[in-house]
């Protein structure tokens, strides 16, 4: 099952939307290697490439918040933290443990939800700040 981007997750910011379809993207191309079976260094591959846009896109988000006085910026701050934890973690269950059908699935469902939530709790009203200031 891939992760897909609806208009129900749209917070109505271009640039965060584009940013999130690509994010989901590139989480597919993660589980997808993992599931596939694919060896350790290219799901590692996967990991950085992953990585280095979410650090971009949290980065990008919470400028656009400092610079519009968001007032729930360490909320935002703080959840994005989290995510980026929960990928280091990962990283080292895979140097650990190497690929497991296991740790694809429990992977799925934790990011799958984690992303929904936070756009819908918290993404979404961001858009409706950045849309009335
Ligand atoms: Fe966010």
């Amino acid at each position: 099952m891939q992760m897909l981007w609806d208009s129900k997750l749209a917070v109505g910011v271009d640039k965060i939307d584009n940013q999130h379809k690509e994010l989901f993207n590139r989480m597919n191309s993660l589980m997808d290697a993992m599931k596939e079976g694919k060896g350790k260094n290219e799901v590692m591959g996967t990991l950085k490439f992953l990585e280095e846009y979410a650090n971009r896109h949290f980065s990008d988000e919470e400028e656009l918040q400092r610079k519009n006085n968001y007032p729930k910026f360490e909320i935002q701050h703080k959840e994005h933290e989290e995510f980026k934890m929960a990928l280091k973690d990962l990283r080292m269950k895979l140097e650990e443990q190497g690929v497991s059908a296991m740790l694809a699935i429990n992977l799925q469902q934790s990011m799958c939800g984690w992303w929904k939530k936070h756009i819908k709790e918290l993404d979404m009203d961001l858009g409706k700040y950045l849309m009335s200031v």
